[in-house]
């Protein structure tokens, strides 16, 4: 579900947010921008918990997703928690209104700073993803007199995840503890003082559209919890990670939260554990969209057309990196329709790389045209940049009716403003 969606006008048809027309927001704050719902946001959130139901589980929304701070705060007041994985994520997480009793810390490399700013701040619990963070983490705590909530994040050698740069839960990648070092890691967390230990988590990737990896992985999870008890050692929580996979339009229809969670509760349900999860993409990926104005038609001889848009890849990294698949539409489409037409979609980055679809078939546009990438919502602003010296691109939350711009897009003085000579080269 989401809440773009088509309204007729007396000219055809007109792509709205919620209770406001797009191109409205194009016009006022400019493009390139993204443009997030807040309902769907919402109903993403509350129909994954919702999925467990009767059962109560807690969700750390992951902040990598989409960092925004009024997309935290949306999140925070329906009651969801933060998995942060930097100090950044968590200052944000708490700017937002996110209590540090519902903060997740993971990541594969906390440095010493970021594990005692997480201590200072109580978050709910650490992650522990190796052997060396155990020992820098009790040595910290045990400086600052901490005692924190940990768990064990384990890589459950389970390869999942729709791309190769994507997938977190297999023995080649870097993330966790393999299963065969849980059993003396968990006992050695257990025996220092400095350590609440909770349990254990795991991630295994992320855009997952099959369950029966997750499956498996969350089975070795309750393996690992019935072997951790038999030692006499206690296990409380699991989490689970995010991963659940959303429709880009191009691969598989993922599966639903309730299907996900059959599998959640039919492998770990049993252990009487509390039940923790950190998904993102299916939170936010297609509550946001990116708005985009065609700057230029440029058709070659032999046939190829390229529809050149004002947004790039420094706005939306994901087709570049990934060679990820975001359907694009026009914002307005006549009654009687336009003819359709093959396009190569392009930004003005300097690079080929700097493509967002190749031969797509869209109905024929023309310079100043509006369009929208949907299904951007995750992974979108978050890994924006300036690449080219193109401002960071705006960010926009509509509830209804209203919208307001919640980063605004930086002036050319305030960008360059960020940045000091080097003494030695003078004032120039
Ligand atoms: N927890 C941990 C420890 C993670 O590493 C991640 C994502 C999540 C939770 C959230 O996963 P999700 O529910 O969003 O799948 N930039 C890539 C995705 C990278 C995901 C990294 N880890 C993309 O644009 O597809």
């Amino acid at each position: 579900m989401h809440a773009f969606h088509d309204r007729p006008n007396p000219a055809g048809f007109e792509f709205w947010c919620e209770d406001l027309p797009l191109s409205r927001i194009a016009d006022e704050v400019g493009t390139p921008a993204y443009v997030y719902s807040t309902a769907t946001l919402a109903h993403h959130y509350q129909s994954f918990v919702q999925a467990f139901a009767p059962r109560e589980v807690s969700v750390a929304y992951a902040v990598k997703a989409n960092g925004s701070l009024a997309v935290l705060a949306t999140l925070a007041r329906l009651g969801a928690g933060a998995d942060t994985v930097s100090e950044g994520e968590i200052r944000r997480a708490l700017a937002a209104g996110v209590p540090a009793s519902r903060i997740v810390f993971s990541g594969v490399g906390k440095t010493d700073a970021e594990l005692a700013f997480a201590l200072n701040a109580g978050v709910r619990e650490i992650n522990i993803e190796s052997e060396p963070e155990l020992h820098r983490l009790a040595a910290i705590a045990a400086a600052k007199g901490r005692r924190p909530t940990v768990a064990l994040r384990i890589n459950p050698d389970v390869g999942a995840g729709g791309h190769a740069k994507i997938t977190t839960g297999s023995d080649d990648n870097k993330f966790g503890i393999s299963s065969a070092e849980t059993l003396r890691l968990y006992a050695e967390a257990c025996s220092h003082p400095q350590f609440d230990v909770a349990g254990l988590a795991c991630h295994i990737g992320s855009q997952i559209t099959d369950l029966a990896p997750l499956r498996t992985a969350f089975a070795a999870m309750a393996d690992l919890v019935a072997r951790i008890r038999a030692e006499g050692l206690p296990v409380r929580r699991l989490d689970l990670g995010g991963g659940l996979g959303v429709a880009y339009g191009d691969g598989p229809e993922p599966p639903s939260p309730a299907d996900y969670a059959r599998v959640v509760l039919e492998t770990v349900g049993g252990l009487g554990v509390e039940l923790a999860f950190e998904p993102g993409r299916l939170i936010a990926a297609n509550a946001g969209v990116l708005l985009a104005r065609v700057i230029q038609v440029h058709a070659r001889p032999g046939g190829r057309r390229f529809l050149v848009l004002d947004a790039a890849m420094n706005d939306l990294l994901r087709p570049a990196l990934y060679d990820a698949h975001h359907a694009i539409r026009p914002l307005h489409r006549r009654l009687e329709g336009a003819p359709e037409r093959l396009y190569d979609v392009v930004g003005p980055v300097c690079e080929t790389g700097d493509t967002f679809a190749r031969a797509r078939l869209l109905p024929e546009l023309a310079a100043g045209d509006l369009v929208a990438l949907l299904t951007a919502g995750a992974y979108g602003a978050s890994m924006s940049s300036e690449y080219n010296s193109r401002p960071l691109v705006p960010e926009v939350l509509v509830r209804g009716a209203e919208y307001a711009v919640t980063r605004p897009r930086p002036s050319y003085e305030e960008m360059l403003g960020r940045e000091r000579m080097a003494p030695w080269l003078g004032r120039s």
